[in-house]
């Protein structure tokens, strides 16, 4: 099979794992790229169950390789948990199978706590919603040129200076702004050099590694976290997270040209939903939003957070395609509408009286009116149906 990348085209949960457990068995490599342990999906292959959020989802398929590309942020401390827990479960995580780029930054205790600190001082109506993981501020620090990279595990000393300037400025914030207290220099180190031994076995260069997988013949495909809408750059900022989410980063965080990018397939969800705060013009407020939610079991993996559900948002979708330069698209979760007499979707937006086929601008959002169709529901149980074919009319229509 040809090299694919998989994203989310909605605000994320779409059910990416899913379709990365599907195409497991055809490929050889499986890459994260960007975001951090702020993604999660459960994943049950041969009866182990497994709440993931930082190592690729194919580490539960036997033979693959799993990298965690440069453009991931990584919290040492989540990723040694996450290791025991795997191998709890007998499952093979040794460093010839799962693989770390030396160049990805590392998430510090100190991002965790300005994270939370931050955003428990917003005002409502300006909080983001964030899961706290400290991603927003590994970011920072990388783009800022202080970050820790996990190359700097192997050098005590430096790993040691870099913390304690960073301590410099973000003490103050604490102390003086947030009000919660200081962090001391050897605690911080101390925390991450206790996980260190069992990270640095695992880096590796992962450009280098992944153009000798083609040279090999391999097939690799890349695993997006979250969602286009909440990509940094294109989503309803600043209510995203704090990465390029589009397809294209598979490219830049991971350390391979953009031509390697055979298939760009956009996984989305039949209706909508969306964790954290930020604008959803077609969000259901009431009791039918929350039979969506009770019904399609949209609780977060990473927050158990219950998921905001909403109606489908074709313009979201026309953006997404475009963005991604999507090839194909996978649909999931359409048999949760199966109980439904219509089902209604939003088909363009009505601003300043006019209508457009367009996402509206976050600026404008607000004044931006969704045009709502109704579309003929099917009334039956599909979970069984398998083909095309044997979907009944309305569900084909509708897709
Ligand atoms: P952060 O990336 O944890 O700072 O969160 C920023 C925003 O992105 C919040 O609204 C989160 O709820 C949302 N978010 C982050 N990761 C995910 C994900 O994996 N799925 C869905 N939403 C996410
Ligand atoms: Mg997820």
């Amino acid at each position: 099979m040809s090299n694919v990348v998989i994203v989310g085209v909605q605000w994320g949960d779409e059910g990416k794992g899913k379709f990365v457990d599907l195409l497991a068995q055809e490929i050889d490599y499986v890459v994260r790229f960007q975001g951090g342990n702020n993604a999660g999906h459960t994943v049950i292959v041969d009866g182990k169950k497994a709440a993931l959020h930082l190592v690729p989802s194919g580490i539960l398929h036997e033979g693959k390789i799993c990298l965690i590309g440069n453009g991931v942020v990584l919290d040492p401390v989540v990723f040694v948990e996450e290791l025991d827990t795997l191998i709890g479960q007998g499952v093979d995580v040794s460093p010839n199978r799962l693989k770390i780029s030396s160049k990805t930054h590392l998430i510090m205790p100190y991002h965790k706590v300005l994270d939370k600190a931050r955003e428990n001082k917003l005002e409502k109506g300006q909080k983001i919603g964030t899961t706290g993981r400290g991603i927003g501020p590994c970011y920072e620090d990388k783009v800022g040129r202080v970050g820790v990279r996990a190359s700097d595990l192997a050098d005590p000393d430096l790993l040691k200076a870099k913390i304690a300037a960073a301590l410099k400025e973000k003490n103050v914030l604490f102390t003086a702004l947030y009000g919660i207290d200081a962090l001391a220099v050897d605690a911080v180190f101390d925390e991450v050099m206790a996980v260190a031994p069992r990270i640095i076995p695992h880096l590796t260069d992962v450009s280098s590694e992944l153009e000798q997988a083609w040279n090999e013949g391999k097939s690799v495909l890349f695993e997006g976290a979250q969602g286009i809408h909440l990509d940094i750059d294109h989503g309803t900022y600043p209510f995203v997270t704090s990465s390029n989410t589009v397809s294209g980063n598979a490219a830049a965080g991971s350390g391979v040209g953009p031509n390697k990018l055979d298939r760009i397939i956009g996984i989305l969800k039949a209706y909508t939903t969306r964790v954290g705060e930020g604008p959803f013009p077609t969000e259901l407020n009431d009791a039918t939003g929350e039979l969506l939610r009770t019904s399609g079991g949209e609780f977060g993996v990473t927050t158990g957070r219950p998921r905001r559900c909403g109606w489908q948002d074709i313009p979201v979708l026309r953006e997404s395609a475009r963005l991604n330069g999507l090839t194909d698209v996978a649909l999931t979760k359409l048999d949760v509408l199966s109980y439904m007499d219509e089902i209604p979707i939003c088909a363009r937006y009505e601003l300043n009286g006019q209508e457009t086929d367009a996402f509206p601008f976050p600026a404008v959002l607000p004044d931006a009116k969704p045009v709502m169709t109704a579309m003929p529901g099917w009334k039956c149980d599909i979970s069984g149906v398998r083909k095309w074919e044997d979907l009944p009319e309305a569900a084909r229509n509708y897709v």
